[in-house]
């Protein structure tokens, strides 16, 4: 199988349709500090979800009941067959609690609850260069997206450059950096130790590139909500287009329960609470109300 997000975007004629089944864990290898990717065979989720949309998933390989609910997941990059068809979908994760932690226990040939894909996914690619701003485990979504938007899409658009500025607490924890770089994404470390790349907030990074002329024709940040209001501010003094990935607590995926909701300011001036496993997880940055 072959490493390809290059057509993560969906075929005319093929369904983006949730599907609720079963997927075979191919691999399950840790890639960084606390930090997993994850391969699951199910060719109808590898041919329809696309950048930015994510898949819930429950880590019980039996009938337990426990956990109950799925955790989300953001699309990282697809496995393809040997005539280009994909077959599975890679995700990468990041351990903080319980859910998460029984994921990286489980083993191949184990088979995981999952329901995808979910959410709204990235649009076309800009006309122009683009901004990746990653934070914590939030790079995920931005392997696929990068790879689409390099490459000619059924509009023939294409972005001409793809940066990832990518910042972690410490390099232990930076993850999937050689997939970037073989993607032909740029990438820009910050650390807030000091242990690689930038001494500093990787939104440092990004405030220094604009203010040295080097103003991309969008910005789209992932990652903690302070980093990313901060990015919507620079974005907003700058006049830069900007889109943002939510990664809300979720507890059905598929817009039941509420769990999920973001403040999202309408065009008649009110704000409304959005869910962000429909309505998102992409929002373009302006909409979203970030107090404070
Ligand atoms: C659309 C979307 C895409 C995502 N993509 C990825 C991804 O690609 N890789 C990845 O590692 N994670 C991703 N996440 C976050 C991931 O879903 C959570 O880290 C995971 O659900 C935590 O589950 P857990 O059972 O391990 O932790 P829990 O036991 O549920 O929580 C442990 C602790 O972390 C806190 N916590 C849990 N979830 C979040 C959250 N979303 N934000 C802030 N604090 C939280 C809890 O309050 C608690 O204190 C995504 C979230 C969303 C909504
Ligand atoms: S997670 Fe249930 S409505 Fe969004």
């Amino acid at each position: 199988m072959t490493h390809d997000a290059a057509a993560a975007r969906t075929e005319p004629g093929r369904s983006n349709s949730p599907v609720h089944r079963r997927a075979s864990i191919v691999e399950n290898v840790p890639i960084a500090r606390d930090t997993y990717r994850i391969r699951l065979a199910d060719a109808a989720i590898a041919g329809s979800i696309r950048p930015g949309q994510f898949v819930m998933v429950r880590p019980v390989a039996g009938e337990e009941n426990d956990p109950l609910l799925g955790r989300p997941l953001a699309l990282y990059d697809l496995a393809r067959d040997a005539s280009g068809t994909p077959v599975a979908f890679d995700l990468v994760y990041l351990v903080i609690g319980r859910g998460t932690a029984a994921l990286a226990r489980c083993q191949p040939g184990e088979s995981l609850p999952v329901w995808g894909p979910l959410g709204n996914g990235f649009g076309p690619a800009p006309g122009g260069p683009v901004v990746f701003v990653a934070g914590g485990i939030g790079q995920t979504p931005f392997l696929a997206l990068g790879r689409e938007w390099l490459n000619p899409g059924p509009d023939g658009r294409i972005c001409p450059s793809a940066t990832i500025l990518y910042g972690v607490r410490t390099a232990a924890l930076l993850a999937g950096v050689e997939d970037f770089r073989a993607a032909g994404i740029q990438v820009e470390l910050a650390t807030d130790d000091g242990s690689a790349g930038h001494h500093g907030f990787v939104t440092e990074l990004l405030a220094r590139r604009i203010e040295r002329g080097e103003v991309p024709a969008r910005i789209v940040a992932c990652g903690p909500p302070a980093m990313l209001a901060a990015v919507a501010r620079i974005a907003e003094q700058h006049g830069v287009d900007c889109e943002v990935s939510l990664e809300n607590h979720m507890a059905c995926g598929f817009g039941a329960c509420f769990s999920c909701v973001a403040p999202i300011h309408q065009p008649d001036g009110t704000v409304d609470l959005k869910r962000v496993c429909v309505e998102g997880p992409v929002f373009s940055a302006r909409s979203v109300a970030w107090g404070g």
